[in-house]
């Protein structure tokens, strides 16, 4: 039987990008258990800390774009610049967990249902693998887990660290070892070099741009790469060779972001972008809507076996 062109052979994982996010706002975790419901392989909390150190699925430092601190008074007086950050907003580390639980999510991206605005909380990362180890036991799949650590440097130089709370917290719900159903990803190579000494949970180097590292010396510590997929195809379509080359290195290759709603023009529709980065050999793609992934992924098994 032919199987997947991936590092494994196994078909490509899909990984519900911010939970099922083009369909509830992201990183919540109605968004996290409607992409389990669906089929996700894997769900992908993007971390960031609050003043106290707790984790907190958030893809940015500011929390304007994504929940409704605007509409709080009580913490008009938090509004600030900040060096990183284009324009003043309220910042995720000035904030202590109890008050970022006030907040509510609200949907940031235009095009996207807004009916959800205002209902579901801020998670924790405790939250986060809290649910994923519950949906294992009640749906008899393992549920995986796909953190990101965000702007490790910019929380480090204010006193706060990913590491160590998101491994303990990991572990705590039975994740750990290189066997666990969990990537850890990050843009941050030393970040990554920091928690190859202290953990054996498989890394993922995130890039947006071609590596200016050996793919050898980057295999030292990560099992794979998370690119930009436009390193993957160019603007013809054609192969750039990135995939062979990342898996004659005996890296996994996991591409972002692919959106229903947000096509690359080159291609008529979702499907063939999907089917283009799986004939490819990608081992896993980021998706806001999973089911599309696992649909698409469902119909070339299906092809595969015929
Ligand atoms: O983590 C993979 C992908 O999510 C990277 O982009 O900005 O959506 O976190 P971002
Ligand atoms: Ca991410």
């Amino acid at each position: 039987m032919t199987t997947f062109p991936t590092l494994s052979g196994e078909p490509p994982l899909v990984i519900a990008h911010r939970g099922a996010s083009g369909v509830l706002p992201e990183h919540t975790l109605a968004a996290y258990k409607r992409a389990i419901d669906m089929g996700a392989d894997y769900i992908e909390p993007d971390l960031v800390i609050t003043k106290d150190g707790v984790l907190v699925a958030r893809h940015d430092r500011h929390l304007s774009k994504t929940t409704n601190v605007s509409t709080h008074p009580e913490f008009a007086d938090r509004k600030r610049g900040d060096p990183n950050h284009v324009g003043e907003d309220w910042f995720v580390e000035d904030f202590t967990l109890a008050e970022i639980q006030t907040l509510r999510a609200m949907q940031p991206r235009e095009g996207r249902s807004k009916n959800y605005d205002g209902k579901y909380e801020i998670p924790t990362f405790e939250d986060v693998v809290r649910l994923a180890k519950i949906a294992s036991k009640s749906t008899g799949r393992p549920i995986g887990i796909y953190p990101e650590t965000k702007h490790p440097s910019n929380f480090a130089a204010a006193g706060l660290r990913h590491d160590e709370a998101m491994l303990e917290t990991l572990s705590a719900f039975g994740y750990q070892g290189e066997t666990a159903p969990v990537f850890i990803q990050s843009f941050e190579l030393e970040n990554l070099r920091r928690l190859q000494d202290v953990t054996d949970i498989k890394l993922i180097y995130l890039t947006e741009t071609l590596p200016d590292v050996p793919l050898a010396t980057l295999a030292k510590t990560v099992s794979g790469i998370g690119p930009y997929k436009k390193l993957l195809l160019d603007e013809a379509g054609r192969d750039t060779g990135f995939v062979a080359a990342a898996h004659g290195a005996g890296l996994a290759v996991h591409p972002w972001t692919f959106r229903d709603d947000a096509l690359d023009p080159k291609f008529p529709d979702i499907d063939t972008e999907i089917k283009a980065y799986y004939a490819l050999g990608v081992d896993g793609i980021f998706s806001d809507f999973p089911d599309t992934a696992l649909r698409v992924r469902q119909d070339k098994q299906q092809a595969l076996q015929d």
